[in-house]
């Protein structure tokens, strides 16, 4: 066996993006419209048309992440590139897209890693019920499968969903609910359903026609802490990590609704309608791996002091809505113990390593991490320079503790850090910046849209070529 807290050799370094977030080109040859496009999310200043060019610039960008050593980078496919409609006709210009974009993954040497489905619901589904509609399992089995059968030959690793759980906890603000459903819980936890149905599929389908492929989910999972020794808070903590987290890859990997969730949703007349086979379907679905993106752990209490709720920044309020689905079970607070970002996002590197034992601990797979990272106001100095030093900090923290977690015994095949180059924030536009290469553009001015590398670059170029022992 390799060193202890060493990272095995073949590790999988590598970085992330998604389709609507950095292609642009959102209504060129072809691509039909997505939920992205016609939303009602973003607050009107981000705009997703052009984002980071990658469409039309996919070449140069690959360059620059061999330039930088990645093994592997994880992109997503936009569905409506592929099915303008969600459904019906393939649009072959779709297809030849992809398949350009991975030949030049491959040529660089890079292991391809494929979303099939973040965030960007075809418009035509949206339109007929989205996940609602049970309609969209059997045509996200079928998009899923056209993937397999155009790039099965060149891609190993799969992704089905990008982060479900957020989909259905945050429903109104990245999720497919539509404004004014009436019953909107209990339609979520209908929608989650479904995309358990579809993702149980997709995964079934791939082993079929490709036996050397790997798939598994890709949810956000943090580890939950208690705001206190109470036990009370312990409780607390413990049901919003099952709502959280664990209701979707217990799902996922053991094919059953966990038992507390499913008592959460009973008593509130929020369960999903079953039908006969589904939980067979689902439990067919086996995941070779778990993916997962952690930004930063959450702390709940059984209950808070009004007084509190004023000093919560954006990212708690919008947990404490997540917690509104009932404040008597847990309510998001305040961590003393960590720092937060300029977004007011937590910093938690060791709540890495815990959140890595957790799932490993529970579902014994190996684990890759598809996203980690920074989201901060980078300047460009003289010589188009920028020096992000708190985001490297950040990284170096991170992998730290991921180091640490392989010791523990976590097997752990890869990382990829949000984001590969620059795009456009899901809420906060181009100007919260991820990338390890700079974009150049604004929120407003489109500008040239050169790359420019950034120190992190550099940093992270170095820490590949070392396997992570550089510090
Ligand atoms: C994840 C998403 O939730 O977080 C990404 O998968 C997203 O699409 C990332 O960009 C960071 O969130 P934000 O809101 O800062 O873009």
């Amino acid at each position: 066996h390799h060193n202890p807290g060493a990272f095995p050799d073949g590790f999988l370094w590598g970085a992330s993006t998604s389709a609507y977030q950095v292609e642009g080109a959102w209504n060129e040859d072809g691509k039909g419209p997505s939920v992205i496009d016609k939303a009602t999310f973003h607050d009107g200043i981000t705009d997703f048309t052009v984002t980071s060019d990658h469409y039309h610039r996919f070449k140069e960008d690959i360059a620059l992440l061999a330039e930088m050593g990645l093994k592997t980078y994880r992109f997503s496919i936009a569905w409506s590139r592929l099915y303008p409609d969600g459904d019906g006709e393939l649009n072959p210009a779709g297809v030849a897209f992809y398949q350009q974009l991975i030949n030049e993954i491959c040529r660089q040497g890079i292991e391809p890693l494929v979303t099939l489905y973040h965030f960007d619901l075809p418009w035509a589904l949206q339109q007929d019920g989205g996940w609602s509609n049970r309609r969209t399992v059997a045509a996200f089995e079928r998009f899923a499968i056209t993937c397999f059968e155009q790039y099965g030959q060149q891609v190993k690793y799969w992704l089905t969903i990008n982060e479900q759980n957020m989909m259905i906890l945050k429903g109104d603000v990245i999720g497919t609910l539509p404004p004014g459903t009436p019953d909107p819980q209990r339609t979520l936890y209908q929608q989650n359903h479904h995309m358990m149905l579809a993702q149980a599929k997709a995964m079934v389908a791939c082993h079929q026609r490709l036996p050397q492929a790997k798939i598994g989910p890709a949810p956000n999972i943090s580890c939950i802490y208690a705001a206190s020794a109470r036990p009370e808070d312990v409780l607390a903590a413990d049901n919003f990590s099952a709502l959280r987290n664990w209701l979707y890859l217990d799902l996922a990997v053991h094919g059953r609704y966990n038992n507390v969730v499913w008592a959460f949703l009973q008593q509130r007349g929020w369960l999903p309608t079953i039908e006969a086979d589904d939980m067979a379907t689902i439990a067919a679905g086996k995941p070779d791996f778990i993916a997962f993106n952690y930004y930063a752990s959450a702390t709940v209490s059984a209950d808070m002091p009004e007084v509190a709720r004023g000093e919560l920044n954006s990212k708690q309020q919008a947990d404490q809505q997540m917690a509104g689905i009932d404040k008597t079970v847990y309510v998001g607070c305040n961590n003393p113990h960590l720092k937060q970002n300029q977004f007011g996002w937590y910093i938690d590197p060791v709540g890495f390593r815990i959140t890595a034992r957790e799932i490993y601990a529970r579902y014994a797979l190996p684990l890759i991490v598809t996203e980690n990272g920074l989201g901060a106001f980078d300047t460009l100095e003289a010589g188009n320079k920028i020096y992000d030093d708190y985001r490297i900090a950040y990284l170096r923290e991170h992998i730290a503790q991921l180091r640490l977690a392989i010791a523990d015994g976590v097997e752990l095949f890869g990382y990829c850090p949000w984001s590969a180059i620059d795009l456009v924030s899901t809420h906060q536009g181009i100007s919260k910046r991820y990338g390890f290469v700079y974009v150049n553009r604004d929120e407003q001015d489109l500008k040239d849209l050169a790359r420019y590398r950034k120190k992190s670059f550099f940093w992270y170029q170095q820490l590949i070529a070392s396997n992570g022992t550089t510090p």
